[in-house]
């Protein structure tokens, strides 16, 4: 039975470039993920944008003394880049600065307002009196009320990931100037979280397929309670509040950005020429899947299904597969410090693959993972090349001097033969079962525990020393392997779409992968196979000092 499978990715804030931390956190796995329900036949709608709001925008834009127009549209073309580079298959990728997200948000708003879960109060917002400016949350730094931290953002402490209001900090100072700001009272709309609490348990409670940590972490928020929030803010950059006398305030970024999965779908549709595409994801039977960094989970699990369940009629997320954090060398990734890898830069060098490939098999999916440039030039050569590219090389160049370049006709399998086979479609199936469960490592690892297992099988049977004695054996232990390569560029697809698409041309196959859908498609003997060309280039070791230097600097 098809399903219908919405992926929402966490929208990036277009205030610099991607580093490698997004991409693991959130990207690839959400690509890897709609590939493999495209290829099972599921109705697949993947949508993402450039969060162009909140204060992230507007200090870079300060930064270089420029608007923050400018700065969003300069990352958000960068961003579109890098997808179409690492192969992120977005189906769009659009802003938060569209009239129609801004459209959508406004309709949220004011219908959540006329049914009672918008109220205005007053706060105490922050007033730095030597910068003479409201200050935005995250630039107001101090004690954590939670966790004691001294270094705990207006928006969040870091340190015990608890959402804060500035006004609960504890010796509260300017993150620009390092003075103290006042606060200030200012009228604002809030979101009647609380009055969600109950309803929100009941969801959490039938979400048995969450991620632990994910449920860890939502379920920490429930039982400390939910409080209101406020929703808007005294900034000039942002969606207008459409209620008068609150021209000069804008809705808060992280209420708004969220509603981005639901105006992309709309925008999506409207683009596909039918302006009720976009119900079928949202009011008919769909799966919504969020994919996001352990740092969103509270507006992912909580406030915005709250403000889904106050509108009401629409479908909540179904997961929200949220990574934990990619560390460079065993240290935070620091992007001020330049302790990062800029997707951009890795790509200008070296192929997509072997980074989604990396990324993929170290994910971050339970803990904290690591990237180095010895472990990544090592899994390149020693896994990549060594155990998969090699096999397929080998096996390609020895069909076209041995058998015309065709399939060859393999007889009679044996035994050994017909056990690998088989072990190949086995692993199809679980890599499948593990791709459904947002279990990527795990279907990685066993992806290229196949390969191995077709390089023993290989270096057992030996057809360039058959070849001279049996012509049928070395024509059946090659097209054994012709299948497993077969199998392995589907279940290795969604990872590693670039050279999977090589090696189905490799192997004569006319359908990309995935035409045949999740099954190992066996080659015909007699089959023309294309040109063998290399899937994966080894990497010089000096790679690994020459790019470990750049790191910090
Ligand atoms: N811009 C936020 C960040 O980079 C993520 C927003 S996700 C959304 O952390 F769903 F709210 F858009
Ligand atoms: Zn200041």
């Amino acid at each position: 039975m098809t399903e219908r499978i919405h992926v929402g990715v966490a929208w990036p804030y277009a205030n610099g470039p991607l580093h490698l931390g997004h991409i693991a956190g959130a990207y690839l796995p959400a690509d890897i993920f709609a590939r493999y329900n495209r290829v099972i036949g599921n109705e697949v709608l993947m949508v993402s944008g450039s969060d162009q709001h909140g204060a992230p925008i507007t200090i870079r834009a300060e930064k270089e003394h420029t608007t923050p127009d400018v700065v969003a549209q300069k990352y958000h073309e960068q961003f579109l880049e890098c997808w179409k580079r690492l192969g992120i298959s977005f189906d769009l990728f659009t802003t938060t600065g569209t009239a129609n997200h801004a459209a959508v948000t406004q309709d949220i708003f004011t219908t959540l307002l006329n049914k009672g879960y918008l109220y205005r109060d007053w706060v105490l917002q922050a007033f730095c009196p030597t910068c003479g400016r409201f200050l935005p949350d995250r630039y107001v730094q101090g004690v954590c009320p939670n966790c004691g931290s001294v270094n705990a953002r207006g928006d969040e402490c870091e340190a015990c990931g608890k959402p804060l209001d500035p006004a609960e900090l504890g010796s509260p100072r300017c993150a620009i100037c390092g003075g103290t700001p006042r606060f200030e009272k200012s009228e604002h709309y809030f979101l009647r979280l609380s009055a969600f609490q109950k309803q929100l348990v009941e969801w959490v409670g039938g979400m048995t397929h969450w991620r632990q940590n994910v449920m860890g972490a939502t379920r920490r928020f429930l039982d400390e309670g939910l409080h209101d929030r406020a929703i808007t803010r005294d900034i000039d950059w942002g969606i207008p509040i459409p209620v008068e006398g609150f021209e000069k305030k804008r809705i808060y970024v992280w209420f708004e950005a969220c509603i981005g999965y639901l105006s992309a779908t709309k925008e999506w549709a409207h683009l596909q020429g039918d302006d009720t595409l976009w119900e079928r994801y949202w009011k008919q039977d769909a799966k919504i899947y969020n994919f996001i960094g352990k740092d969103n989970i509270f507006f992912h699990t909580l406030s915005w299904p709250a403000t889904l369940m106050g509108y009401g009629g629409l479908n909540l997320p179904y997961d929200v597969p949220a990574n934990e954090f990619l560390n460079i060398q065993g240290q935070k990734l620091s992007t001020s410090r330049n302790w990062a890898v800029w997707v951009h830069e890795y790509l200008d060098k070296y192929d997509p693959d072997p980074l989604r490939y990396f990324l993929a098999a170290a994910m971050p999916e339970t803990q904290d993972s690591d990237f180095s440039w010895e472990k990544f030039v090592h899994r390149n050569n020693d896994e990549l090349v060594a155990t998969y590219g090699n096999l397929a090389h080998r096996m390609l160049t020895f069909s076209h001097r041995h058998f015309d370049g065709c399939v060859p006709d393999p007889g009679d399998l044996d035994e050994k033969s017909q056990a690998l086979i088989g072990e190949a479609e086995k692993t199809l199936r679980s890599v499948g079962d593990s791709l459904q469960r947002c279990s990527f490592k795990e279907g990685i690892r066993g992806a290229m525990a196949l390969a191995q297992m077709a390089n023993r099988y290989v270096d057992e049977q030996a057809p360039w020393k058959t070849i001279k004695t049996s012509r049928q054996d070395a024509a059946r232990s090659v097209y054994t392997i012709l299948c497993v390569l077969s199998a392995l560029s589907t279940m290795l697809y969604p990872y590693l779409p670039f050279s999977s698409e090589k090696l189905r041309a490799g192997l004569g196959f006319t359908g990309g992968p995935g035409a045949h859908g999740w099954t190992m498609e066996r080659p015909a003997a007699g089959q023309a196979l294309g040109e063998p060309r290399h899937l994966f280039v080894k990497l010089d070791e000096a790679v690994i000092e020459e790019e470990t230097a750049r790191l910090g600097h």
